[in-house]
């Protein structure tokens, strides 16, 4: 194992109470977190404080990109915050330029506006829509049922979740969800305020659910005749999971006007800072001005250092082909998991996903399971931490596997063996 620099603390066996104390009394219990302190990370791994090792196929939620302790964000960390750490959006900063350029030279003709979180990123698309269409009295944006869009008060009322909503009422109004990969529905839901709709490429809170390429070019069409702005929420899916830069581009390859296809808004975080806090949206170009001087801003959008290690990713992903990675490690990942479905039905019903997004759901009744508060998904995930494996739970009965764009093969490999041993004593 490489040496991690500086060198992390001594671990005293009482640590992980310690940590837990701290937790108990400090922190505000908004998240269900499993019984797990973490200290250090490297590659593909991460390291407990009793120095258990983890296989990290949750990747932070499809976040760490480029695994743990990489050198390259390391070095673009270090050599960035020796220049410059943040200035105001007052002023022009070359890294915020070449990111928003590199950006839109993967997407197509548009500009970028920088944010913190995904979430801020999909305000910005709302505050989008609203202003194309202020003037007509517009501003109704459809989502998708089991869609997941952020934890902001805009984010719950565009999330087609109730789970979200609840105890957070009244809902910030202007947003109705239909069934996702239901065109005639969308069609339908249109109203006369509507002005927008916005959609995942792959749906991944909701349980790893692609569009369909029907769906996606259908949508595009309607909103083309009914003026409406077609966004998506590229804030999981993104940044090459799929094994392109964004999901549609995977969904749509080789298909008859796939490749004329372009949201109008596209939103993206997570692994676009491999880490570090950095959201963005991009609009296409007929669109990129609607926002413009005084109507949107946020202190930290864009630092010159969130924008250097977002660059060094780029250039890190390209030079090693880890789009490429994603794709053709996960399509076998992908060929394991249904492996494992058709051998054990009564544990696994089916694997699906795209590329390093994928999702394996539970059969419905586990009888090894206990009945009870935590959800078949819970329960599979904490066997496999036990195995030495994270992955990320999805609803009620999906796990999901996010992994790092640079996993190796033989991770993968003991990845898949841990998650069979975990399905066979269920079987
Ligand atoms: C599709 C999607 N959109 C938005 C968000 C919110 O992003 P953030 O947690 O960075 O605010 C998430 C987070 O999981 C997401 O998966």
């Amino acid at each position: 194992m490489k040496e991690i620099f500086p060198a992390p603390p001594a671990i005293v066996r009482n640590e992980y109470e310690s940590v837990r104390e701290l937790f108990a009394r400090n922190v505000v219990p908004s998240y269900g977190r499993f019984e797990i302190v973490l200290s250090h990370g490297d590659g593909s791994y991460v390291f407990d404080v009793a120095g258990k090792r983890y296989l990290d196929l949750g990747g932070g939620i499809a976040v760490n990109c480029l695994g743990h302790a990489h050198p390259a964000i390391t070095g673009a960390l270090v050599g960035q915050s020796k220049k410059l750490i943040h200035v105001s959006n007052l002023y022009f900063t070359e890294p915020q330029g070449r990111l928003a350029a590199e950006i839109v030279k993967r997407i197509g003709a548009g500009k970028v506006f920088f944010s913190n979180s995904g979430a801020e990123a999909n305000e910005g698309l709302f505050k989008l829509a609203r202003k194309f269409g202020h003037d007509e009295g517009r501003f109704e944006i459809l989502t998708a049922t089991n869609s997941f869009h952020g934890r902001t008060l805009a984010g719950i009322a565009a999330t087609g979740q109730d789970k979200v909503k609840k105890g957070f009422e009244p809902a910030v109004p202007g947003f109705r969800h239909v069934p996702f990969n239901d065109l005639e529905a969308a069609r339908a839901a249109i109203s006369p305020a509507t002005v927008a709709i916005l959609i995942e490429g792959v749906q991944g809170e909701g349980g790893v659910t692609p569009a369909t390429p029907e769906y996606l070019l259908g949508l595009r069409a309607l909103c083309d005749e009914k003026k409406l702005l077609l966004l998506m929420d590229g804030v999981q899916c993104g940044h090459y999971r799929t094994g392109k830069f964004q999901s549609f581009q995977r969904i749509l390859e080789g298909l008859p006007g796939g490749e004329k296809f372009l949201p109008d808004g596209l939103s993206m975080a997570k692994s676009l800072g491999g880490g570090f806090p950095i959201g963005a949206f991009w609009v296409r170009a007929p669109f990129a001005d609607l926002l413009g001087p005084g109507t949107h801003a946020t202190t930290f959008g864009g630092t010159p250092l969130a924008c250097a290690v977002a660059l060094k990713i780029f250039e890190v992903i390209e030079n090693e082909k880890l789009d490429e990675n994603a794709r053709k490690l996960g399509d076998w990942i992908l060929n394991e998991l249904n492996r494992l479905a058709e051998a054990c039905p009564t544990v696994v019903k089916n694997a699906r996903g795209l590329g390093f997004m994928l999702g394996l759901e539970l059969a419905e009744k586990i009888p090894a399971f206990a009945p009870g508060d935590k959800s078949a998904a819970v329960q599979f995930t904490n066997r496999l931490h036990a195995l030495g494996v994270m992955v990320i739970p999805a609803g009620t009965q999906v796990i999901r596997l996010l992994p790092p764009l640079n996993l190796k093969p033989q991770e993968a490999g003991e990845g898949i063996a841990k998650i069979e041993e975990a399905v066979k004593s269920l079987a």
